[in-house]
């Protein structure tokens, strides 16, 4: 039995996240005890939404005037929050609260107050006017600089930052996941809305955080997508129940098992993300690796020497028989090949493992795409 940490290879918070299944907050509904019954499927757990200053809770009781939203209204949003993570105890979930904050300064004092247990997620996702006006929620998308000043401010105190967003409101969605990286932010929690695929791939095209997939990914079919074109996890809200948590949990669980890369990107040419030139080989003929290399601004020269110096002392390299000389530049295991499944077998390593490996080269050539932001650059 594989522990968490093989079979996914994730991290949030310095702890081992369980599964890559996440419930996404809903104000007024999902608290600890919601995340505590549902604790069996799930690694990871947003609270909230919490208004967490003067004008936030404002907009928040505006909010629920008129009846239809629920909102949580407590009068000491800190003594709450620290008894929402006190009910969290020992649980195996990592514990988040999606936060409503109008400056800086509100988001610096409850990190203060609160500490570094838990994942501070900003909320530049709420489009109810009120929140907006009292500038949080959807505001930051159009005020990308103010997102990132609250992002610095929280990283200031040393905790772990996600940023709730919803795609297609900021001007470009790229920019901002590359902006909130630079500013220190560690997850990027993205409502597709209906872009689909295409976005989380551009979006993993353009930083190195942890994304989560959000808006309507109820299916094992729709969950694999996501995580096929860039998503390390997903998360769910309105259909947070057990019957499909746990049936994400297990399919995903037996899929890691079975191929060895739970959220293997497609190839290139299929329209995999970065990611994907872990299984590409030499730039030597037209296909799309050269315009990729070129638009990501890597000489060719350097990507060869990259995929070379990752697999220097692993298994991969090895492969004489194969096209380039080096399983570092073979395909996956879903492209069916004779001389590369040759070399797996007299060397003694599974497909399953193989896919294990080409995960870490992928994470080699991340590292290095995205390696040593110059310190002026950042935020
Ligand atoms: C009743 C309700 C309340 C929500 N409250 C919040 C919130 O406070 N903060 C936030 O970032 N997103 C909030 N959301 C958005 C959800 O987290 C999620 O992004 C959205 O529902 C799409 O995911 P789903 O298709 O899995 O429901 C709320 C959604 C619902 C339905
Ligand atoms: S190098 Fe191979 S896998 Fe990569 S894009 Fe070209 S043909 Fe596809
Ligand atoms: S040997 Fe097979 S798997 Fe390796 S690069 Fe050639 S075609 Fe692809």
């Amino acid at each position: 039995m594989m522990d968490a940490f093989d079979r996914f290879g994730l991290l949030i918070n310095d702890r081992v996240v369980k599964t890559p299944v996440a419930i996404a907050s809903m104000a007024g509904i999902v608290d600890a005890a919601y995340l505590l019954e549902r604790a069996d499927s799930i690694g990871l757990g947003f609270m909230g939404g919490y208004s967490i200053d003067g004008p936030t809770m404002e907009a928040a009781k505006a909010v629920t005037a008129d009846g239809d939203r629920k909102e949580f209204l407590p009068d000491d949003p800190v003594a709450e929050l620290k008894a929402q993570m006190a009910l969290m105890g020992t649980s195996d979930v990592i514990p988040g609260i999606n936060l409503r904050g109008s400056s800086p300064e509100s988001f610096s004092s409850i990190a203060k107050a609160l500490g570094d247990s838990v994942v501070y997620e900003i909320d530049a996702h709420c489009r109810q006017p009120a929140m907006v006006a009292a500038g949080c929620g959807e505001f930051y998308l159009k005020n990308p600089d103010k997102l990132a000043a609250a992002v610095r401010a929280l990283k200031a105190g040393g905790v772990t930052v996600s940023v709730k967003i919803r795609a297609g409101v900021s001007e470009d969605d790229r920019k901002l996941a590359e902006q909130l990286w630079r500013a220190g932010a560690d997850i990027l929690h993205i409502d597709l809305m209906d872009y689909g695929t295409a976005k989380i791939r551009q979006i993993r095209n353009s930083c190195p955080l942890v994304l989560i997939a959000n808006n309507s990914i109820n299916t094992f079919e729709r969950m694999r997508d996501m995580l096929s074109h860039g998503a390390d996890m997903v998360s769910l809200a309105r259909q947070s129940n057990e019957r499909t948590l746990s049936g994400l949990d297990a399919a995903i669980t037996r899929y890691a098992d079975e191929e060895g890369w739970y959220n293997s990107p497609k190839q290139l040419c299929r329209g995999g993300d970065i990611r994907s030139l872990t299984f590409c080989c030499m730039p030597v003929k037209e296909c799309p690796l050269i315009p990729t290399l070129t638009r990501i601004g890597l000489p060719r020269e350097d990507y060869i020497q990259m995929k070379l110096d990752g697999v220097t002392e692993t298994p991969l390299d090895t492969g004489k028989q194969t096209c380039f000389g080096s399983l570092a530049w073979c395909c996956k295991t879903s492209s069916p090949c004779m001389f590369r499944d040759m070399t797996l077998k007299q060397s003694g390593i599974s497909r399953k493992e193989y896919m294990r490996l080409k995960r870490d080269l992928s994470d080699t050539i991340m590292g290095r795409i995205f390696h040593d932001v110059p310190s002026d650059k950042r935020g």
